[in-house]
């Protein structure tokens, strides 16, 4: 065993922490159990977990009716219902119509926007990025005219941590055709960068509650009255007309336990996430050579992440040697790391694919200490440096 473990990988997946698990407990097989939809004691419970927790949401989001949210299990299906959702629902206006969504969207919206493009004949549109992955307002203005139906762009990007000026972006959709219906997929954002739905002009929006320490198995789908979306599961029985099968009210009791911690000391947790991502990034560009950061930086950049890329090294070795040390990272998006194909967004930002292929994701968390950084910033330069020592593509100095 290594002499210490932390857990940088939370792109993929988030670890629980105790107090949300504790609550989840009971909800499988103490109280809440029952089925929501169901008219007895249980299922009343559950029901009031159910509604309890979407009112906690609405509040975080500034929203005024909770009942705008639909509960799916996982940010995938919440992306997946609103894409297909609204495409299906919409096929005879929509016809011949386009779909722009950003070339850095995760594939859980690329995918479903192609898939149902192609058996509905619709065009989808990938709109490309800056070096840093913003769209610009006037690349996208160039893309948006009557013919658009349905535009999706993430406010955050989950690899390198890009804060889309979403607002200018929304802006210049309306503008130029105010039938669009925004979708984003604020599955990156939440927790880390305050939403607020009565400023934020967008139709449809997608949450996921692993993506801040809840447990996996729960996705949140905002839609806006009056945006007209089909169920894209057909099935038994449940609260959720937009869902089926019966809630997952475990889950759905951790999701708001972690949405309460996340949001009890909204802006201290967000300083302290920034404070470990500048020691982290920092540490990183002044002890290791020939390291290129992906994404902006400061401001525009999520506080959680960091993302660097290391010339002459290959990221899949990098995380199996940090892994000898304890440290656990992910080269560029899971998704793509299995398959050995470089991240569609790295390649999207113009990275050739060496530096792709050697870019690491590091995500810091409220559960991070600072030691926890210091020991990454010690193992890192050593792991690196023997796989250099190994490569061929390293430039030997005289
Ligand atoms: C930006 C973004 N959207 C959607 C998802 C999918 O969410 P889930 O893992 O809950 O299916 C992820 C997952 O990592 C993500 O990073």
């Amino acid at each position: 065993m290594p002499p210490k473990e932390v857990y940088f990988d939370l792109e993929n997946s988030g670890y629980v922490p105790d107090d949300v698990v504790d609550v989840m407990l009971p909800y499988f097989n103490k109280r809440g159990y029952g089925h929501p939809a169901i008219t007895h004691r249980l299922g009343w419970e559950a029901l009031d977990l159910i509604i309890g927790t979407k009112e906690l949401v609405a509040k975080t989001l500034n929203l005024a009716n909770p009942e705008n949210l639909v509960f799916t299990h996982s940010g995938t299906e919440a992306n997946n219902l609103a894409i297909q959702g609204y495409l299906i629902a919409n096929r005879d206006k929509l016809r011949g119509k386009k779909v722009l969504v950003s070339s850095i969207e995760h594939l859980s919206v690329i995918f479903p926007a192609q898939f149902v493009s192609e058996l509905l004949g619709l065009e989808v549109i990938k709109v490309p990025v800056d070096k840093e992955g913003f769209v610009d307002p006037e690349v996208l203005k160039y893309y948006v005219d009557r013919d658009v139906g349905l535009v999706s762009i993430q406010l955050v990007n989950h690899e390198i941590g890009t804060i889309q000026k979403l607002r200018d972006l929304i802006e210049v959709v309306r503008d130029r055709n105010p039938d669009v219906v925004f979708h984003t997929d604020a599955s990156d954002a939440y927790g880390r960068v305050r939403i607020d739905l009565r400023d934020l002009d967008v139709d449809m929006m997608t949450l996921s509650s692993h993506k801040i320490h809840g447990p996996r198995g729960v996705g949140v789908l905002y839609v806006r009255d009056g945006v007209r979306i089909e169920p894209i599961l057909r099935g038994q029985l449940s609260v959720e007309k937009l869902w089926p099968g019966v809630e997952l009210t475990p889950l759905i009791a951790g999701f708001r336990k972690a949405v309460e911690l996340a949001f009890n000391n909204f802006e201290e947790n967000v300083k302290y996430l920034t404070s470990l991502r500048d020691k982290l990034l920092n540490g990183i560009l002044n002890s290791v050579s020939d390291v290129v950061l992906n994404g902006p930086s400061g401001d525009e950049r999520a506080p959680d992440n960091v993302n660097v890329a290391f010339k002459y090294v290959e990221g899949e070795a990098l995380t199996i040697e940090l892994s000898g040390y304890g440290v656990y990272v992910s080269s560029g998006s899971a998704c793509s790391s299995r398959f050995l194909e470089p991240s569609h967004v790295l390649l999207a930002i113009g990275r050739e694919y060496e530096l792709a292929h050697g870019s690491i994701l590091f995500k810091v968390s409220r559960y991070h200490k600072g030691e926890d950084i210091d020991y990454a910033l010690e193992v890192l330069p050593k792991a690196v440096d023997r796989l250099r020592t190994l490569s061929p593509l390293t430039p030997r100095r005289a």
